[in-house]
């Protein structure tokens, strides 16, 4: 059985929506669009068109880009919507659920929440590095368990799956639940990407962004790759004309060379910058423990978080304090060089250092 066999029947049924079809150099008296440009009209194509159903040219340009076939790759607005779309076609309301890691990004909670089914967490643990254990996420699922989300590296721990450990869980669980991998950051890691499993695990789904190491969160524009017959039911189930005309042009800007060329420069800066902060503030006696990443972020344990972030909010600095199985827990986003050290001014602030050093 394949994966997509493990969907809603309904949405296994679905017929995609039949928009109005475009063809080059046609008058087009078929969409109720306007004939006319507005003069404030910037882009390459017109806005007065809708934007093609699918962007085709950019769906290529990202596949080739992450290295998978186009039929395994649907562009979404963010990973977000990515997220959002699995739960939606995979999970019958009060019936199925979700296994993920805890703590994590809770954005898989939230959307098992809107569309009514479970979630499972298998928590981890801060004096292990917070290691996903594959047999305890194995044992939390049964016959519903639809989607398993592994966040790697993990927001907003910093650490990564590893390869075999995620290996282990594609084999042992097979075609019982789709694995999702959310890659958000992986541009940030030393691993290599889950994306060069696909051809052989058909239970894999890995999720990428443009939001992170390419600099375009604004754009909201992320990739889901996956077997094609998930990628034609997501693709049934997602909005017709998702991705708008300015969104296109600009995302296809984003991954022409030079501008990925910066990119990579800019991630191997943040690299450098995420260790020379991690070790600068490990010196500090406030600080309990600093957790290593594989991501643009860190998390830190401090002696006193809420005095921390009082501290950096006075220098107009915001952290990210989760609270909860995090007390004591904040995650810091690497920065510029001289915003890290203006962080690193407040940190020593604390300490009655004001001159930082
Ligand atoms: C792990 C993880 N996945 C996905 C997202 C959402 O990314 P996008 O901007 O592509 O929707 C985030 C955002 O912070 C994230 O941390």
């Amino acid at each position: 059985m394949s994966i997509d066999r493990l969907a809603r029947r309904e949405i296994q049924a679905l017929k995609p929506y039949q928009a109005a079809i475009q063809v080059s150099d046609t008058i087009r008296m078929n969409a109720n669009e306007a004939p006319w440009t507005s003069s404030g009209n910037e882009f390459r194509r017109p806005l007065n068109r809708y934007p093609e159903i699918r962007p085709q040219r950019l769906r290529k340009a990202l596949a080739g880009f992450y290295k998978c076939s186009p039929d395994r790759l649907l562009v979404t607005r963010g990973t977000s919507e990515a997220i959002d779309l699995l739960v939606r076609i995979f999970c019958r309301a009060g019936v199925d659920n979700i296994v993920t890691t805890a703590p994590t990004f809770s954005m898989y909670r939230h959307y098992a929440d809107v569309q009514g089914a479970a979630t499972r967490e298998i928590e981890t643990s801060g004096h292990n590095g917070f290691a996903v254990d594959v047999d305890a996420l194995l044992d939390a699922c049964d016959s519903e368990t639809r989607l398993i989300f592994i966040c790697s590296p993990n927001n907003p721990t910093g650490n990564l799956i590893p390869r075999d450990a995620l290996v282990t869980l594609l084999e042992r669980r097979g075609d019982n639940s789709a694995i999702v991998v959310d890659e958000a950051y992986i541009e940030f890691a030393a691993q290599s990407s889950a994306v060069e499993l696909l051809e052989k695990h058909d239970n894999l789904i890995v999720l990428r962004t443009l939001s992170k190491a390419l600099a375009y969160a604004g754009a909201r524009c992320g990739s889901v790759m996956a077997p094609p017959a998930v990628i034609d039911m997501l693709d049934a189930v997602q909005a017709p004309y998702a991705l708008a005309t300015p969104v296109v042009e600009c995302v296809e800007d984003a991954l022409q060379a030079d501008s990925l060329r910066e990119a990579e420069q800019w991630v191997a800066k943040i690299v450098v910058e995420r260790e020379r902060l991690i070790a600068a503030l490990k010196r500090f006696p406030s600080v309990r423990r600093v957790w290593p990443s594989a991501a643009n972020f860190f998390l830190v344990e401090v002696d006193e978080a809420e005095a921390l972030l009082r501290q950096c909010k006075a220098n107009k600095i915001l952290l990210r304090h989760f609270g909860g199985a995090l007390p004591d827990c904040v995650r810091i986003s690497v920065g510029t060089p001289s915003q890290n050290d203006l962080l690193l001014k407040s940190f020593a602030a604390l300490h009655g250092d004001r001159d930082g050093r």
